[in-house]
């Protein structure tokens, strides 16, 4: 069986559907053989580097500051202290796992652990960015270390008015988590940070997106806080029959939960806040330096985005967008258009003189808290850097980092998703 926290990653299978399913176990059988690859490479090597089981531990002040999941349970956060010079610097991470959009979506997932406490495994690996290994994690490995699960349904950003709980026992306290969140960390040693990282992937990374700036205006002012967004940067893009499914999904979350009080107040005067949830809008406002790994052809994009459930009656694209082996080419020169989309979203990021990327052309989604993908010696790499190294330079200011990789499928460091 894959490792525990990888079943929270597979939230889509609960987008039901067959071909999800399938999917999910493709992923599974996948990570698992990652898993053992590294496991026995390392474990031929150094005991110790296998990876930490850390315990899950329950907000205290949840209750009364209102924070809950969707259920009304507590959320939660992982925690590993800190050691030698990392003890007073901070790496946070919040948990992925998509939105819910809908009564009937948020219901179910009530029942799951991105919707409450009482199904989050108690204790997760952390490896990746979150491994205290020095070769699984060179520049971050001794410090405090914390992963913020996710369970409100709405990158932590809902707010309360919108609740349900009359009807349907909803709790939609996404943006009361974060606070939540922040103010127990602060008082466990956060507020004495000297460095701090806010990162996290997919949902998770739009929550880092949208929370960054508030996050560096609780640290200490001499501190040094930077933000990091894995596999967060979702485009609002039409999908291949000209319907923008993300931007009506996107609508549907917002008002649902009442997002767009969570929003840049400069891009929901000026538009449809739905549209200001995603991170094209959203990194315009932002001050802190920020960070993006992406792949340029993120499989869950593909498969939500631009070749939603529905949009391929004729099952032109049901092999291509499970396996980028199986395209042919006009669905290449589609997938290549979609690079350039973000490339084109990313233009005015790249003068960002502070700000730094990590784009490959990899098939793949989350890269930051895998070993193999993070740093390891097969890990996917541009001009010979892994992601690791990259956003270790860029944070330490060891060079100006803006690695934007050749389009596919020219480069063989790849981790290229084969769902079955
Ligand atoms: C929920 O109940 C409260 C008080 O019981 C009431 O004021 C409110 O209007 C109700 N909301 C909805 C959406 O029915
Ligand atoms: C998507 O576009 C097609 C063709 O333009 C249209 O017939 C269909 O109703 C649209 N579907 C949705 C869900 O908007
Ligand atoms: C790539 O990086 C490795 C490790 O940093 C180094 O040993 C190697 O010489 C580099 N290769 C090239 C072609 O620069």
């Amino acid at each position: 069986m894959a490792n525990p926290r990888l079943r929270s990653l597979l939230w889509w299978r609960k987008w039901a559907k067959k071909d999800w399913a399938i999917a999910a176990v493709g992923f599974t059988i996948f990570i698992s053989a990652l898993n053992f690859l590294f496991d026995s490479r390392t474990n031929d090597l150094d005991i110790s580097t296998a990876e930490d089981l850390v315990d899950l531990t329950l907000l205290q002040n949840a209750k009364d500051r209102g924070a809950f999941c969707l259920d009304g349970s507590s959320p939660g956060y992982h925690f590993q202290e800190g050691f030698g010079s990392g003890s007073r610097n901070w790496l946070l991470h919040i948990e992925g796992g998509g939105w819910c959009n809908t009564i009937e979506s948020c219901l179910h997932r009530k029942t799951t652990p991105l919707g409450s406490s009482k199904y989050m495994q108690r204790q997760i690996p952390f490896a990746g960015l979150m491994s205290r290994n020095p070769s699984q994690n060179p520049d971050f490995f001794n410090w405090n270390k914390v992963y913020i699960r996710y369970c409100d349904g709405a990158s932590f950003a809902g707010h309360t008015e919108s609740e349900l709980k009359n009807v349907t026992n909803l709790y939609f306290s996404g943006q009361l988590i974060w606070e939540s969140v922040m103010d127990e960390l602060l008082s466990i040693g956060l507020s004495n940070a000297n460095q701090a990282l806010l990162s996290g992937c997919s949902a998770g990374g739009l929550a880092t997106l949208i929370h960054c700036d508030n996050f560096r205006d609780l640290m200490p002012k001499d501190a040094t806080v930077k933000c990091l967004a894995d596999a967060g940067f979702f485009l609002d893009e039409k999908d291949i029959l000209g319907n923008y499914t993300m931007r009506s999904f996107y609508h549907d979350v917002v008002h649902l939960q009442g997002v767009s009080k969570s929003l840049p107040k400069d891009c929901t005067s000026r538009m449809d806040s739905s549209k200001c949830l995603f991170p094209q809008e959203i990194i315009k406002g932002i001050r802190t330096p920020l960070f993006l790994v992406n792949p340029a052809y993120d499989y869950w994009q593909i498969q939500h985005i631009l070749v939603p459930d529905g949009s391929d009656a004729h099952g032109h694209w049901q092999k291509c967008r499970m396996n980028l082996q199986y395209c042919n080419p006009s669905q290449i020169e589609k997938l290549q258009d979609f690079r350039s989309s973000l490339l084109n979203a990313l233009s005015d990021f790249q003068q960002n003189k502070e700000g730094g990327m990590f784009i490959n052309s990899c098939f793949i989604h989350c890269q930051t808290w895998m070993a193999n993908t993070w740093h390891s010696p097969t890990s996917p790499k541009i001009n010979n850097k892994t992601i690791a190294e990259a956003v270790g330079d860029w944070y330490f200011n060891r060079r100006v980092v803006n690695e934007v990789d050749c389009p596919y499928p020219c480069n063989p460091t790849c981790y290229n998703m084969e769902f079955a």
